[in-house]
Order: structure tokens, then sequence, then C-alpha cells
């Protein structure tokens, strides 16, 4: 079929659309000889059947391998310039207490950047030692308890945090590891960095206040200065943006050196992943080497000891490990001009992957309980939201006749969609199941509407429990029994209600935007 004219410059119309592209999904996924994509030798099928959809799909094996290569990329590239490195799993980019026990597993420790984060890696069995501790604003109960349970490193983001910190450990008897996180002036994404004197953003302290601001660490007795952190930005294919940062960030080592040690230099984490085919990130091992290249070169010119280096990666790690499991609901032609676009509305939405709408991300998608020969459409996946930019998948070429009932999945949602996952439209977060070695088993439960009613204050609770029943329908029960059904329902629900009153409150915000 010939390229439509409707489909962005860097789509191509695919030969099949039925192939699963290279580089996109989990290692695991395969299409069988019926058609259906599996993935940890689970078909897409038997996983709608069994927890419904939407579904968030993880391949344990892929994700605990991606974090043990990607620790012995790191550990041997850095052992040839001298040095250790310390792996910190990013754990903004999807926590629960299973992933962060994979993580340890494969040997890396876990930042986290909340009492929240801090709480389900503590309940996953951390060694607090293991956990860095990070955030802008971290309230006063957080640093206290961050310090209480002596975590492995706090990372101070601005002057005022430096007393917070101190006082916190001083308090509790223990000197409290310290990094400062500076701002580099180098930001960057995807291919493009830019490198300016000062960065006009709400992390980390100006670079010229470095100097002053870690004598004031080293000042206090409760703290012990381990050194710098820099974090550049996120989805970052090359090195460039890093070998800029790290070049500055080293010229003020050197110079912190004077006043005392600094053993480490954080270069934090951004690694990028491919979304679509077009999408070409610098794969682990190449990284590691150029950073470690970068690092023993600018050392070297500086005439400064090699330090220890700490990485904090998220999205490289669980990002391609993940998909989403939809079914369609409606297929609708949209005639623009002399072209079509066909829109294809699926069970979630942003409520899932808030990242099209808050990034414009681009993702990809496939039928996954069936292969086709009919010609392959321009499709635009659309959730069940009222806003009209809820788009799941904003452009790819799926079969024509792509219809409801069909199962899509789209790759490489492992990383920031469950954790930026919301209830708008009262719609409750899906599952997220492990697979592996042909079993699933759910990680996080899904949430259904008695969830979502059970933080309404307003609800009345003195003689019965209040339940849903499979049509979505509010009833009380005496039984006080929890449906424990994560999506169907719950979607079902959630769409009765976005017809009343949320949305024409919706639609009125989407006029005034
Ligand atoms: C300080 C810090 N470290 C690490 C990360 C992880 O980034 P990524 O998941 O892109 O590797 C982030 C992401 O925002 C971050 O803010």
């Amino acid at each position: 079929m010939a390229h439509n004219p409707l489909a962005p410059e860097w789509l191509s119309s695919p030969a099949d659309a039925n192939t699963l592209t290279d580089g996109l999904w989990p290692s695991s996924a395969r299409r069988t000889d019926d058609g259906a994509i599996t993935i940890g030798g689970v078909s897409a099928g038997d996983l709608a059947a069994q927890f419904g959809t939407p579904l968030y799909v993880i391949d344990e094996t892929d994700a605990r391998t991606r974090a043990a290569q990607l620790r012995a990329a790191f550990d041997a590239e850095f052992a040839r310039i001298g040095t250790t490195v310390r792996v910190y799993y990013a754990a903004k980019a999807f926590l629960s207490t299973e992933v962060a026990r994979w993580m340890v597993e494969a040997g890396l420790n876990i930042d986290v950047c909340s009492g929240g984060e801090l709480a389900v890696a503590l309940a996953a069995g951390v060694a607090p030692g293991r956990i860095g501790f990070h955030g802008n604003n971290k309230s006063r109960a957080e640093i206290n308890d961050a310090t209480r349970v002596g975590v492995g490193t706090i990372i101070i983001d601005s002057p005022v945090e430096i007393e917070r910190v101190a006082e916190a450990a001083g308090r509790h008897g223990m000197v409290q590891n310290v990094r400062l996180r500076v701002n580099s002036g180098v930001h960057a994404h995807t291919h493009e960095f830019l490198a300016t004197s000062h960065e006009d953003q709400k992390f980390g302290v100006v670079f010229e206040d470095a100097p002053a601001l870690v004598a004031a660490i080293r000042a206090q007795p409760s703290l012990n200065f381990l050194g710098l952190h820099c974090h550049i930005g996120s989805q970052i294919f090359g090195v460039d943006g890093f070998a800029e940062s790290a070049s500055r960030l080293l010229s003020l080592q050197a110079d912190l050196l004077a006043g005392g040690p600094v053993p480490e230099l954080n270069l934090g984490g951004g690694f990028g992943i491919a979304y679509t085919s077009v999408d070409d990130p610098s794969p682990v091992a190449d990284l590691a080497a150029a950073l470690a290249d970068i690092v023993a070169a600018e050392c070297a010119r500086r005439g400064i000891p090699v330090p220890v280096i700490a990485i904090e990666p998220g999205r490289v790690i669980i990002g391609p490990a993940g998909v989403t499991l939809y079914e369609v609901g409606t297929t609708k032609p949209v005639r623009i001009g002399e072209n079509t676009r066909l829109y294809v509305s699926v069970d979630g939405g942003m409520s899932d992957n808030a990242r099209p709408a808050l990034y414009g991300a681009e993702y990809s998608v496939r039928i996954a309980d069936r292969v086709s020969e009919a010609a392959p459409a321009l499709v635009r996946v659309a959730g069940k939201h009222c806003e009209s930019g809820d788009i799941v998948v904003d452009a790819d070429y799926l079969p024509g006749d792509v219809a409801p009932g069909d199962l899509l999945m789209v790759p490489a949602t492992g990383a920031y969609c469950w954790s930026l996952a919301s209830n708008y439209n009262y719609v409750g977060r899906p599952a997220v199941v492990a697979v592996a070695d042909g079993e699933a088993r759910v990680i996080v439960r899904g949430e259904t509407i008695d969830d979502l009613l059970a933080r309404d204050a307003g609800v009345p609770r003195s003689a019965h429990e209040v339940s849903t029943s499979s049509t979505g329908e509010v009833s009380t029960s005496s039984t006080g029994e929890v449906s424990t059904s994560s999506t169907g329902e719950a979607g079902s629900t959630g769409e009765a209600g976005s017809t009343g009153a949320a949305g024409s409150t919706n639609d009125m915000k989407e006029t005034t935007r």
C-alpha cells in the first residue's frame, strides 16, 4: 500500500504490518503459528482472558537480563580505566517490590525520589545502604525517615537541604553520605543537547555555587561528602551530551579536590530506548565504553584520580521489557481531504500511558491475537478518555481489517507508563503482570471501582459496603466483598461515567485550551 500522506515523514508503510520490528519488543516476544504474540511464552489471548485489558505485561527475564548486562558492561569498561561503578536503578521509571528485588538480584542499587518510593524499596527488603534518595523538595519527614533507616546516600538538591539533612543525621547519631546535584548547564534529549552556562530549571544547584556549598557540607560533622551528581535529561541517544557534562563536572571535581576528598561522581541516567522503527539508541555496551573513555581522558587531562562512577538508568532497563495489552472497542475512518486516517479506540489511554499527552511521545502498535493479509492502513490508536489529546499511538500502520474485539499490543511501555498512571475519568489503573517461562503472575493488582470508591469519604459505609456489579452498576451488598476484577468492569463503569457530567466538564475544558 502506498504511503499515506497523513503519516509523519519518518513513518513508512510496512511490507507486512504484522511484523514485530526488531529492537522494540521484549526479547521473548514472538508470533506463534496461530498468529498470536506471546511474551515470556504466554499468548496475548491468554493474558487478556486471565487478567483482562488494559494490562501491563513485563517480561521478567528480559528486565533481569537488561539490568545484569548493563551492570556487567559498565563494570568491565570502568575496570578498564581503573575504577568501579555503582549502578542505581531509577525507580521512578517503574517500581514495585518485585521489580526492586529483580534489580538488587542483578547487583543494582535503587534510586528513589519520594518517601513512597523509599517505602516500596524497603518493603522489598532492599538494604537501606543500597538506596540513593533524590528530590528537589524532600519534606523534613522524608529526610528524617531516610536518615533514620540509614539510606546509603542523599542527593542534596538545594542549599537549604544541607542543614536539614545534617540536623536529621545528627538527631539519629549517624554520619550521612551525601552527593550534591549540580546543573552542568547541559540539557539533552534524544539527538540534541544544549550546553549553556546557566540552566533555568528546578533541579540541582547553580554550577558556580557548588564550591561554597561543598565547603558547607564538609563543615557539617554529620555529613560525608561523596561527590557531585548531575542528570542531563532523558531518552538520550548519543554520548555527546554526557561527554560535555562529564567534562564540566570533572573540572569542578578538580577544584573541589583542593579542599578534601571527592571519591565519587554520579553521571545520572537518561539512556534512550527505541519506541518506533526509526529510533536508533546507542547500545548500552557502546555507551559504557564511550563514557569510560571520556572520564579517563578528562581525569588524565586534569591530572586527577579517576573517581568511582555512579549512574542511574531507569528506562533503558525496564522500558523495553514492558508492553501494554488493549482491546479495540471501536474503529472509525476519518477522511481528511483525499486521505483517510483510521481511528482505533482502545479500552485504556492517557490514564495508563500519559507520555504521548505529556511529551508528544511516539509509540508503535501491532494486532496481538492474529495476523492478517489485509493491506496496511494508517491508524491512530486513541484512548477512551474525555480528551482529544488522549492518544496512545499517534501514527502506525496496522492491517486495514483491524476491528472491535482485536487485541492490540504496544511495545516499550515498561518505563514511565505505570508510574505516571492516573485515575482520570475514574478509570482504575491496570494490573501489572510478570511473564516468564510460560507463566504469568500479577505483581501489582489492578484497581477496581471499589478501590476508587473506597477513598471517597462521602460514600455511605455504615451498614453496607459499596461494590459494583459486572455491568458497572453501583450497588450495596451486605457481604462486604471486594471485587477483584481489575479491568473490564472498571472500564465499563468509567465509560458510563464519562458520558455524564464529567464528559461535559471536559468538553468545556478542551475549548478553553
Ligand atoms: C535524577 C534522575 N536520575 C535518573 C533518572 C532516570 O532517567 P532514565 O529513566 O531516562 O534513565 C531520572 C529521570 O528523570 C532522574 O531525574
